[in-house]
């Protein structure tokens, strides 16, 4: 019943042929909760004919399970394959669909309007040439439809349809319309779009969807399929230079090795010179294999198996770039971030930082800003909490090969991992890289670590007090110095409360205030680690992620945890400071175990229950361990 059929029953090759030369139009479809996303794919299906018989069978069949318009066709079953949406009534994840006409073939990423629900707009606008912005022409622009044109503009979309959707229900008004329109112009006029095309129309009833609406006689554009099919979106990523980020290294045996993946831009020739990142090592490609041939010349978007000429180390993670216009370096950033996570973002914490194939860890050093999606104005802020996008500055633990996201959206762009949950928080767009901070180079000194420790004969180490506030952490460390002082050892304590009288005085209590009190902390320690000393630190240190974070600035086995595992009530109980009863009172805010969340360590080293031990004994037992450990051999 499609309108290839003719076709593939007289000149199968014909229409294979002619399949493959048309061009390709990606897109995304955006708007609000209700606004007829489904729906107006559905049209463009259905009406289009590009329905098979059994799809619209089971269409049928389902309108009058759990369609919505009665006993007509509910058009958005078409799209709404999942399940679940069907039983909310809201789409929930990316439903790609993939359909062609005589002139071009289409895939499009039908996205979700919840609010919730941003992310994954933004994996779908990821490889998108144009969006298509839904809005209800009852309500107007709204702040979900400048949310979405924000985002489809920061992930590179130029091309904007406005479908002014449901016109029925206002009598296809002109003038309503055309106040739309000039709403939509004003707010988007520096998102950098090259065209906006404002369509009215009604999806439920197919006025200009497929063909033109008689019930509008004023608009004088293209129906949308007609503007889909016609619209010039030539992306020049053919003649932007070269980039295969390596996927695999496959090397079935010693004779071959090929390095495969899909190129992300330009096109690569046998016999072409390339450079490999980050080592910057050259060769001369060799042959360039797919599943079913061998080619001369491979493009963008295409898989492929590269051999190149001479024995170099190659490995996942790196990207082979044309040797004249080799990717950028470095290990520090500017780049815009979009928050996908219920967990806030706070800087200082440290996320797995996945590009291209590569993985590493990185922390976001600072945020610089947020950006109000209502107005595009530009907000200070310490924290970035879900669907919220933010310019910061980006910190890896090892140099990338990289493009800034204006010229690749491939190797610019990036994506944060939770490193417990293993869940995608942030996406994000490398702007720029941050030269200052890469020609900072680490400076040899010629006494090290190690000489520093002997001279004092001993093993410098952290002994990392956790617990809540009035728990005993600060007197049990106090003893346990004046043990070791008696030894002879060299210490030093950092005590939270005196810490945040000068060097973290402008730090508060909020989440974010402290991640860097800890992060500030924890950096100190390594200093007077390196120093030769044996650090004692007493902070509440709340949160598992920047203790572990503190831990892995050190070697094994020189980060001791102890936890001070005082029960709420008995510290309480005590309330040595008189915090408690402030807290309570609501007079302290975001007070530790009272409105502000403590997370018991793991696995710590070393537990310390005050309830059944006076601190001088709780002292004893953790220089009893200390000295059970090694860390008090005498280093000649
Ligand atoms: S941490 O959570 O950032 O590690 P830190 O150890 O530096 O805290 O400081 C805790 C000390 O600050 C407490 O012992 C207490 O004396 C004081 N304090 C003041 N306000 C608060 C609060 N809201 N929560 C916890 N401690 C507070």
């Amino acid at each position: 019943m499609s309108h290839h059929d003719e076709l593939i029953a007289t000149d199968i090759l014909g229409y294979l042929n002619a399949q493959e030369n048309k061009s390709f139009l990606r897109f995304i479809t955006c708007g609000s909760v209700d606004d007829g996303k489904s729906t107006l794919i559905g049209r463009l299906l259905y009406d289009s004919k590009l329905i098979y018989e059994d799809q619209l069978a089971s269409i049928e069949n389902d309108s009058k399970k759990s369609g919505t318009q009665g006993d007509n066709i509910d058009l958005a079953l078409l799209v709404d394959g999942l399940a679940a949406e069907r039983e909310q009534g809201i789409t929930i994840d990316v439903a790609y669909r993939f359909f062609s006409t005589d002139k071009r073939k289409f895939i499009v990423a039908d996205t979700p309007g919840h609010e919730q629900y941003t992310r994954n707009m933004a994996t779908g606008a990821s490889t998108a040439d144009l969006a298509i912005l839904l809005i209800d022409a009852r309500y107007g622009v709204q702040v979900q439809t400048r949310r979405h044109a924000y985002i489809a503009s920061l992930l590179g979309i130029r091309h904007i349809v406005c479908a002014i959707n449901k016109m029925d229900l206002i009598d296809f008004s002109e003038d309503v319309h055309n106040k739309i329109e000039s709403d939509f112009r004003e707010f988007s006029k520096d998102l950098g779009f090259s065209d906006i095309t404002c369509i009215p129309m009604s999806a439920l009833d197919g006025d200009n969807v497929t063909s033109k609406s008689k019930r509008a006689s004023w608009y004088q554009g293209p129906a949308l399929l007609e503007h889909l099919e016609t619209v010039d979106v030539d992306t020049g990523t053919l003649t932007s230079p070269f980039r295969l980020p390596v996927q695999w290294v496959n090397r079935p045996n010693l004779d071959f090795r090929g390095f495969s993946g899909t190129i992300a831009s330009g096109t690569v020739n046998v016999g072409e010179e390339i450079i490999v990142l980050p080592s910057g090592k050259r060769s001369t490609v060799k042959e360039i294999i797919t599943y079913d041939r061998n080619l001369d010349q491979a493009k963008e978007d295409q898989a492929v198996t590269i051999t190149l000429e001479d024995e170099i180390d190659i490995s996942r993670g790196d990207i082979i770039c044309s040797k004249d216009h080799p990717a950028e370096q470095s290990d520090q950033f500017q780049a815009h971030l979009l928050w996908m996570s219920e967990k806030e973002l706070f800087p200082g914490r440290q996320y797995l930082f996945k590009s291209t194939n590569k993985n590493l860890l990185a922390s976001i050093t600072r945020l610089k800003h947020k950006v109000n999606v209502n107005d595009l104005s530009l907000e200070p802020g310490r924290n970035l909490i879900l669907n919220e996008v933010g310019v910061c500055t980006l910190s890896l633990s090892a140099p990338i090969a990289f493009d800034t996201y204006k010229n690749n959206r491939t190797t610019g762009s990036f994506i944060l991992i939770d490193r417990h949950t293993n869940a995608t928080v942030g996406v994000g767009m490398l702007d720029f890289s941050l030269r200052r901070a890469a020609n900072v180079v680490w400076q040899e000194l010629d006494v090290e670590k190690t000489q520093r420790a002997q001279l004092k004969h001993q093993k410098p180490a952290v002994l990392w007090f956790t617990g809540l506030s009035g728990s005993g952490k600060s007197t049990i460390a106090n003893n346990v110095e004046k043990i070791l002082f008696d030894m002879g050892r060299h210490t030093y304590i950092l005590d939270g409360d005196n810490v945040r009288h000068g060097l973290n005085k402008d730090l508060g209590f909020t989440d974010a205030d402290r991640v860097e009190n800890i992060r500030r902390v924890s950096e100190t320690a390594k200093l007077m680690t390196d120093a030769g000393l044996v650090t004692l630190v007493s902070f509440i240190s709340p949160f598992r992620a920047e203790r572990q974070i503190a831990r892995s600035l050190l070697e094994e086995n020189e980060f001791i945890e102890i936890h001070v595992n005082t029960p709420l009530e008995v510290a309480e109980a005590r309330d040595v400071k008189g915090l408690y009863a402030k807290a309570r009172a609501g007079k302290i805010k975001n007070f530790t175990g009272i409105d502000s969340e403590y997370q018991e360590p793991l696995n710590p080293e070393i537990v310390i229950n005050t309830v059944d031990m006076t601190a001088e004994e709780a002292a004893e037992r953790i220089v009893e361990y200390l000295k059970a450990n090694g860390y008090l051999d005498t280093v000649a």
